[in-house]
This record gives C-alpha cells, structure tokens and sequence, in this order.
C-alpha cells in the first residue's frame, strides 16, 4: 500500500501534483471528454481545503519533445477554473519551468491552485532527465502522483521527481489500484473478463496473466480472427496476425490446460469491406467466406457472452468486440456494455476505447468502476509494476 495525501502533511506546504490532464480536444479545443480532469479534483480539492500551494502539472499528446501550441494545457487550465470555481494560475512558458513560473510558484497563497505548461514541451521530460526533474521539484516541498493514466511511464514528471521529494499518491491512484487491484487479486466469482481490441500482439500479457486469475475469458474483436486461424477455420480477409497464430493456439491450450473457460466468437458479422455502409450478413465463425471480413460478433455470440457477463460476480472488459467506431458494426460492443451494465456484480472498465465505448453508449454510470488509464490499467492487468506507482512511498 502506498501512502498518501492523507498520510503526510501537506497543511501550507507547496505541493506539486502529476495528474493526466491528456484530454480530447475537438477542432477548436474544445474539451470533449474531462473526465480526466474530474477525476482529479478530489486530491485537488482536498490540497486545496489543507491550504497548500498547489502546483498542478501535466502532459497533453505527443509534441514531440518541444513546444507545440497545438498541445498548450490553457483550455484545462480554463476548465479547471470553472470546475474548481477558482482561478488558476496559468503561464504558457514554452520551457515549462523558467523565471516567470518559479516567482508565480513562490507568489502562491495557501489554497491557490497553478497548472504549469505541457510537460512534454521540453525534451527531457520523456528521457526522465534529471535536470528537468530538478527542475520541477525545485517549485515544492512536496509531490503527488495522481496521474493514473501515466504511471506506466518513468518520466521526469511521473518518477524522476519522486527521487528528490517526499513522493506520496493522491485519491485517484489510491482508487485505481483498490479497483483493480481487488478485482484482480481477490475476485468475487465467477470472475469473466472479456479482452478484444484488434491485435493479439497487444494483449499476449494480459491474456497469459488472466489465464491465471479468471474462471472465463472471452475473446473477441479483431484479434479473434488470429485465434479463428489457430482453430484452422477459414476467416476470409479478416485481421490476421500470421506470426501469432502459434501462439494463440499456445493460449487455447493453456487455458485447457488450467480449466479455465476460452470463450470465441460463435459467429461473425461480416463485410466484403472495411466501411460502415458495406452490405453485411451474419455466418457461423467456421465458415466466413473467403472475399469477407469479420467486423463483429454476431447473435449467436452476443447471446453467449452476454449470459457469462450477466452471472459473473466480477467482470472486467478491455477491448472493443467489434469496430464500434462504425455504427453498423456497434452492436457487439454495445452488447457487451448492457450485459456489463446489467451484471449485479463488480464491473470494471479497464480504459482506452471501451470507456469511450461505454460513454458513447450512455452506460458509463452503470459501472463499478472505469479507468482512467487506457496502457497503463493494461501493464496493471498484465501484472507489470507501475513505476510511477513504484516510486511513490509505502505505508508502514
Ligand atoms: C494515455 O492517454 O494513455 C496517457 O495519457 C499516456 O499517454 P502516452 O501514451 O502518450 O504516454
């Protein structure tokens, strides 16, 4: 267990806090999902309520190691004021940590609230170097890290700083790991969990880690059509990761092998395109025709899923079934999102597309729990440590 705000005193200190503010924006950066930024404001609020100057930092994107507008945090920094109903102090330095921000830091009053710019303007940042680190922690006494979405990287922000001050968690890491790591560890069972997404290569871990923890996996989304190939079944030209088919056929034994139940599509629903309005028709999973793609699962498959999803005590879904992203080939995964929903179990949302997923379907409320962290609660899930959790203090 690692310590947390509430585990040290923070009372009129400066207090720096990582949180992962890497929010969509639209066109005109508009913020068009600030869950992130909601997420965080418990730590946030309660820094604020203990008087301590706060010092709030982050990234936004890939810029690339060097100041790109296009990625400044300002349109956070402004919906932070309106969530928090405070100012906060924003200074877009294109060097992050220079003069300018070093005197507003010092400037701050017990309770203010400041953002500094993208972290990843400066180079240094992704290569977790310690000048920058030094940097950054030359503006506080103290630092948190609540940026769950991040801690699967050793950055200068999430675990270099860690080194040079007392480095505790906030509320929201402190609620991913109970979530997760209670899910995990000591699941009420049946425990399901539901892995899609559309290469297998990205899941191996997590796959061979689950094996040892779920009483049912079920596959599906693209990387299906992989283990479809290890079954010997024809799949048309649906996605096929050609050098991993030995190894899907490896995880179907194995989970023989441990008595675990690998639950497949039964059928598919299929196109002869990759485009929503491409005429589509529903076949067994053994015979797609060879001009067609499966894009999602079929009745059959909904069906069978759905009855595992709505027994389990415990669920956990990462990965799209199908393409959601195109309306006609949603309803696997929105299948999957009802059945979830109406699980009277845990349910757990491990991030990434399936949380868009279960926002975009209106469910996200129906939920236990939904991660903020999309790679990050997958190294979680693949039994990997965190480093920007590693880092961080451990209770007595
Ligand atoms: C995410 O969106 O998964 C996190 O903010 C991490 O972003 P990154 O993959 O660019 O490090």
């Amino acid at each position: 267990m690692k310590k947390t705000v509430k585990d040290i005193d923070v009372r009129g200190k400066a207090v720096i806090v990582r949180c992962d503010f890497n929010v969509p924006l639209d066109e005109d950066k508009n913020i068009t999902d600030d869950i992130r930024i909601t997420s965080a404001l418990p730590t946030i609020e309660y820094l604020v309520g203990q008087e301590a100057r706060v010092i709030l930092m982050s990234h936004l994107g890939r810029p690339k190691g060097q100041p790109d507008m296009k990625y400044s945090l300002a349109p956070v920094a402004k919906r932070l004021s309106q969530l928090l109903g405070r100012d906060v102090t924003f200074i877009s330095a294109s060097d992050v940590v220079n003069d300018e921000v070093r005197a507003a830091a010092a400037g701050l009053r017990g309770g203010d609230v400041m953002l500094l710019e993208n972290v990843r303007f400066r180079a240094e940042e992704t290569k977790n170097g310690e000048e920058f680190s030094r940097q950054l922690a030359s503006l506080a006494d103290i630092f948190v890290n609540d940026a769950f979405g991040t801690a699967h990287r050793a950055h200068s922000s999430t675990a270099g700083i860690a080194a040079l001050l007392p480095a505790v968690s906030g509320f929201l890491i402190e609620k991913e790991l109970q979530f997760l790591g209670s899910a995990v560890e000591q699941p009420k069972r049946p425990f399901v969990a539901i892995i899609g997404g559309a290469k297998v290569s990205d899941k191996i871990t997590v796959i061979e880690n689950l094996l040892n923890k779920v009483d049912c996996l079920i596959i599906g989304g693209g990387m299906a059509y992989t283990f479809f190939k290890a079954k010997g079944y024809e799949i048309g030209t649906s996605l096929l990761e050609a050098d991993k088919v030995e190894l899907a056929a490896g995880l179907l034994a194995k989970a023989k092998e441990k008595g675990v139940e690998l639950l497949l599509p039964v059928d598919s629903r299929v196109a002869a395109e990759f485009k929503n309005d491409s005429p589509s028709r529903v076949c067994a999973a053994d015979s797609i025709p060879a001009d067609c793609m499966g894009l999602d699962i079929g009745e059959e498959s909904i069906a069978l899923f759905g009855e595992r999803i709505r027994g389990a005590a415990t669920v956990i879904w990462n990965g799209p079934v199908g393409v959601f992203e195109m309306p006609n080939f949603a309803k696997g995964t929105q299948a999957i999102a009802k059945a979830m929903a109406e699980c009277a179990g845990t349910t757990i949302i491990g991030g990434g597309d399936s949380a868009a997923a279960v926002k975009q379907f209106g469910l996200s409320d129906k939920m236990t729990h939904i991660s903020t962290g999309g790679g990050a609660s997958l190294e979680f899930l693949e039994g990997k440590e965190l480093p920007g959790v590693a880092v961080l203090q451990d209770k007595e």
